[in-house]
Formats: C-alpha cells, structure tokens, sequence
C-alpha cells in the first residue's frame, strides 16, 4: 500500500512508522508525509530521510473543505491509497473521512473509548486511574472514534507527572502503531461491525 503519514509537529511516531517500512516484508511503502504546519519538525526529518514531503498549510485556506480538497489532490499526484494520522491535530471532515473509510488510521495517547481529545495525560492522573495506555484505531467522523485496531497498557505510577505518564505511554505508541499499520495495510486485519478482527500477529 502506498502510504501517507499526517502529521503536525514532532513526528516521533512518524519516525517509528518510517523505520518499520524499511523491512523488505513490511506490507506499507511509506510515500509521503503530509504536515498542515510546515514548520513541524517531522517534515524536515521526513525529507532528510528522502521522503516525498508536502506542507499543506491550513491557515492559507478559506476553509476546511478548500484544505481537503488540496490535501487530497496531493495525494492523488502521490497514488495514496492508505493514510496514518501521527499526531496530525486538524479534524477532518465528515466528507474527507467517509472517503478514506476503512483506509485511515490514527494513533491516540489514551486507551479509548476513555479520555477522548486533547491532554490526556493530565486527564488521566486527575482521575486517579491506575492504568493508561494508547490506542491506534480506524478514523470515522466522529473524532477518537471507530473500530480499534491495537491498544497498549501502561502502569501509572505514584510520582508520575503528565511527562513521565506521556513517555511511558509514547514508548508503547511505537510499538503498535508499525504493528497496527502492518495489521490494517496487509489486510490480515479487517472491520467487522464495530470490532476489528485478525489484527493480531500469529504466534
Ligand atoms: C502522540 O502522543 C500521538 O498519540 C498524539 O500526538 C502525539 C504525537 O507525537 N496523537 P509525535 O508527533 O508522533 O511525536
């Protein structure tokens, strides 16, 4: 599968994704990485590794569907057939994300369906929880939604801070997003209903 990795900033799974796409068996090329802020600093690492890279700046747009519209142009000269969000941090959609249905994924630092949005983390030790994780799921209109592809638990412990949770946790993303990448671009792994099924890898 030809595939695109959106991002907004750091790119650490970004990286992650790219360095499994180099084993010879991997079932995804990575083709391009996409950022709506072209000062993220994934882009820069992207293209120095020799990535096709497109910033697509939101901000020049008049609006959402005019950004998608470029977005998808971009992904049309590329021959994208398969999307990773990777810490991409626009809402897409409803038109752009019924397009790419079952050909989208995205990773999220909290071990859905709880903590859906933003500072999770912080969220997560205010509650008092004692497990936390990441999840890498489908992406459906509505956001931190759809089918769940792979999770990753992690401990919380009594002196973390919203950093130390948050790299305990990002450790656990690298992981599983290849993983759930290598699962859903294969095919091995598929939608049924609301579940993903055959994601796992055979012993
Ligand atoms: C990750 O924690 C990801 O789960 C979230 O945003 C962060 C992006 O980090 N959606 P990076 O850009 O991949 O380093």
């Amino acid at each position: 599968r030809r595939t695109a990795i959106f991002i907004s900033g750091r790119g650490s799974n970004m990286d992650a994704l790219i360095d499994a796409a180099r084993a010879p068996d991997f079932p995804a090329e990575i083709a391009l990485v996409a950022s709506n802020r072209p000062d993220a600093a994934g882009l820069a690492r992207a293209k120095a590794r020799g990535i096709a890279t497109a910033a697509v700046d939101h901000k020049i747009y008049a609006g959402r569907d005019a950004f998608e519209a470029s977005l998808q142009q971009i992904l049309d000269i590329h021959r994208i057939d398969f999307i990773c969000l990777a810490g991409f941090m626009r809402l897409l959609t409803p038109t752009f994300t019924q397009r790419w249905v079952g050909r989208m994924i995205n990773i999220h630092p909290a071990l859905l369906p709880s903590y859906k949005g933003l500072h999770t983390h912080e969220r997560a030790l205010a509650d008092g929880v004692k497990i936390h994780g990441c999840t890498v799921h489908y992406v459906v209109p509505e956001m931190d939604s759809g089918p769940i592809i792979a999770q990753a638990a992690v401990p919380v412990l009594d002196d973390d801070t919203p950093e130390t949770l948050g790299a305990r946790v990002l450790e656990q993303e690298h992981i599983i997003y290849p993983r759930a990448l290598a699962a859903a671009a294969s095919g091995r792994a598929h939608i049924v209903g609301n579940r993903v099924v055959g994601a796992e890898e055979a012993a």
